[in-house]
C-alpha cells in the first residue's frame, strides 16, 4: 500500500499548460463499438488510462487484435476473428470497471451470446443496471443472472424495439445503441441521454454504417442494418477532466491552461465558472490564425486574484451541469464567500468525500432536502444528497484515502490548496480516469511525491 501514496505539499498555485486527449467516457465506448465492425477501427487520441486498459483486455479476450497504431495515443482493433471467451478468462476483470456491461449486444450480434462479468466502477450510490437489461430483454435477449455474472443469449436474434427510459442513463442509452445497431428493424428510444459523448458515439456509429436519427424531445431513432464495417475517429476530449483542472487552478489560485479542451462541450462549466468569478479564455483563436501551425488551442483558466463568489447549482443530465464536476468545484467552493448549494441529482450518495474536506477545515453539511432548486428523485427517499458550503475557509493539511475517481481528484485539489503536507493513499484509482496525472501535476508545478 505504501507505494499507492501522494505526499503532497501544498499551498502553491498551480501554473502551466497540460492536455487532455479523448474522453475516457466515449473512448470506452467506442472501442467496444469496434467489435460491431466486419474491418479494422482506429481510434486516435486514446489516453493512457486503467479504464482503457480494461476494455482493451475484454476485447483481446474476445479476439480482437488490439495493436498500437503509428500516431502517439493511435490504437487499431482488428475484430475479424471475434471468439468466446471462458468465463475465468472474463471474470479476472469482474469489478474493474462499468464497462463490461455495454459488451451484451455487439457480444449477441457476434456469437449469439454473451457472459458479463460483475461490474465495477465508482462506489457512489446503487448503480443498478436494470435499464439496461429491460432493454436487452426487449430487443430479445435471453438475460440469466446468476451471481458470477451474466449470461446473455438471443435464440432468436435481436429485433428492434419501441423503448423509453425511467430515467435518461448514459449507460443503458450506449447499451440500446450498441445492441440497436445491428438489431432487425427499427428501435425508437425514448428519454435518451444525449450527452456530448453520446452523440460522439453514434458519430462512430454512423462512421460504421449505421442509420440513428436523433430527433427532438430525447427521442433516438435507429434503422438496424445487417453489416458495419470499421472507423477512423478522433474523439470529443475529456471535457471531465479539463473541468478538474479548471478547478485546480481556481482552489489553488493559479493559472492552468487545458490544451485540447473544448468550449462548446463545457459550456454551461464556463457559465458557473464564470459566476463564482473565475476568469477563463478560449484560446483556440491560435488554431484559426492563418500562418500558425502545430499551435494547439484549448481553455485557460485562472483565479482572479480577488475572492470568489458563492453559487447554488444542481447537477443534472445534459446540457445541466455534469455530476462529474460537482466534486472538484466544491473544493473551489470552499474558498467562495458565501453559502454555495450544490444538489446533486443524478447519483444518490455522491456527497460522502466532503467529510474529509470537513476534516481539512472546510464548512460543508450535506442535508437529505432537495435545496436550492427542483426536488428531485431522491428528495423522498432519504438519501444525503445536498451540501451547504460555507466560505471561505482555510484548508489545512491532512491524511486522506481516495473513495472514488472523481471525488479522489477532488482530494487532491483540497491536498494542493491546503497549507501543509498531506498524505493521500490510493491515490493509484485516479489513473483509472486521468492520464499521467502525476507528470501533468509537475508541469504545473506542484510539490508532490511518492512515500
Ligand atoms: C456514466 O455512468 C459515466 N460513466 C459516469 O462517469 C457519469 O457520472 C454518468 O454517466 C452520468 O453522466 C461512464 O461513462 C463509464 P447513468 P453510467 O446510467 O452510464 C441510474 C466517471 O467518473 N440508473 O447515466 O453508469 C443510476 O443509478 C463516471 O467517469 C438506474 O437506475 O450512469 C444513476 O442514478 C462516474 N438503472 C442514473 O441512472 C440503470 O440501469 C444515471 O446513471 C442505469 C442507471
Amino acid at each position: 500500500m505504501t507505494d499507492d501514496v501522494l505526499v503532497v505539499h501544498g499551498g502553491t498555485p498551480l501554473q502551466g499548460q497540460i492536455r487532455v486527449r479523448g474522453a475516457k467516457n466515449l473512448v470506452s465506448k467506442a472501442m467496444v463499438a469496434a467489435l460491431l465492425g466486419e474491418t479494422p477501427s482506429r481510434l486516435f487520441d486514446v489516453p493512457r488510462i486503467r479504464d482503457v486498459e480494461v476494455v482493451r483486455g475484454l476485447l483481446e479476450l474476445h479476439g480482437v487484435k488490439v495493436s498500437d497504431g503509428a500516431d502517439d495515443g493511435e490504437i487499431v482493433m482488428d475484430p475479424t476473428n471475434v471468439e468466446s471467451a471462458s468465463t475465468d478468462e472474463i471474470n479476472v476483470h469482474a469489478g474493474s470497471s462499468r464497462i463490461p456491461i455495454l459488451f451484451c449486444g455487439p457480444l449477441l450480434h457476434r456469437l449469439g451470446h454473451a457472459f458479463i462479468p460483475d461490474l465495477g466502477g465508482c462506489h457512489i450510490g446503487p448503480r443498478p443496471i436494470d435499464f439496461h437489461i429491460q432493454a436487452l430483454r426487449e430487443f430479445g435477449a435471453v438475460v440469466d443472472k446468476q451471481p458470477e455474472g451474466m449470461h446473455l443469449s438471443a435464440p432468436n436474434g435481436l429485433k428492434g424495439a419501441k423503448l423509453e427510459l425511467p430515467y435518461p442513463s448514459v449507460g443503458a442509452t450506449e447499451q440500446v445503441l450498441l445492441t440497436a445497431v445491428r438489431a432487425e428493424g427499427v428501435t425508437e428510444l425514448r428519454n435518451a441521454a444525449i450527452e456530448p459523448e453520446i452523440i460522439d458515439l453514434i458519430c462512430v456509429l454512423q462512421k460504421m454504417g449505421a442509420i440513428i436519427t436523433v430527433h427532438t424531445d430525447r427521442v433516438i431513432e435507429i434503422q438496424g442494418v445487417p453489416r458495419l464495417y470499421g472507423y477512423a475517429h478522433k474523439p470529443i476530449p475529456d471535457r471531465i477532466e479539463a473541468a478538474s483542472w479548471a478547478a485546480a487552478a481556481l482552489a489553488t489560485k493559479g493559472e492552468i491552461e487545458v490544451l485540447g479542451a473544448r468550449q462548446a462541450d463545457m459550456m454551461t462549466f464556463l457559465n458557473v465558472f464564470r459566476s463564482i468569478g473565475g476568469e477563463f479564455q478560449i484560446t483556440d483563436d491560435r488554431v484559426a490564425r492563418p500562418g500558425v501551425t502545430g499551435a494547439e488551442g484549448g481553455i485557460k483558466f485562472w483565479h482572479p486574484g480577488h475572492e470568489l463568489q458563492a453559487v447554488a447549482l444542481e447537477t443534472d443530465v445534459h446540457p445541466g451541469f455534469m455530476t462529474d464536476w460537482q466534486q472538484p468545484l466544491v473544493v473551489a467552493l470552499t474558498q467562495a464567500r458565501g453559502l454555495s448549494i450544490m444538489h446533486e441529482t443524478v447519483y444518490e450518495q455522491r456527497l460522502g468525500y466532503t467529510d474529509a474536506l470537513n476534516q481539512m477545515g472546510a464548512t460543508i453539511q450535506v442535508y437529505r432536502d432537495c435545496l436550492g432548486g427542483t426536488p428531485c428523485r431522491f428528495g423522498r427517499r432519504n438519501f444525503k444528497h445536498s451540501a451547504v458550503i460555507a466560505g471561505p475557509s482555510k484548508l489545512h493539511a491532512a491524511d486522506l484515502v481516495i473513495p472514488d475517481l472523481r471525488a479522489g481528484f477532488a482530494h487532491l485539489i483540497a491536498a494542493l490548496a491546503a497549507e501543509g503536507t498531506s498524505r493521500v493513499y490510493g491515490v493509484d484509482l485516479i489513473n483509472r480516469g486521468y492520464e499521467d496525472f502525476e507528470g501533468k501535476l509537475a508541469a504545473l508545478g506542484a510539490h508532490v511525491e511518492r512515500l
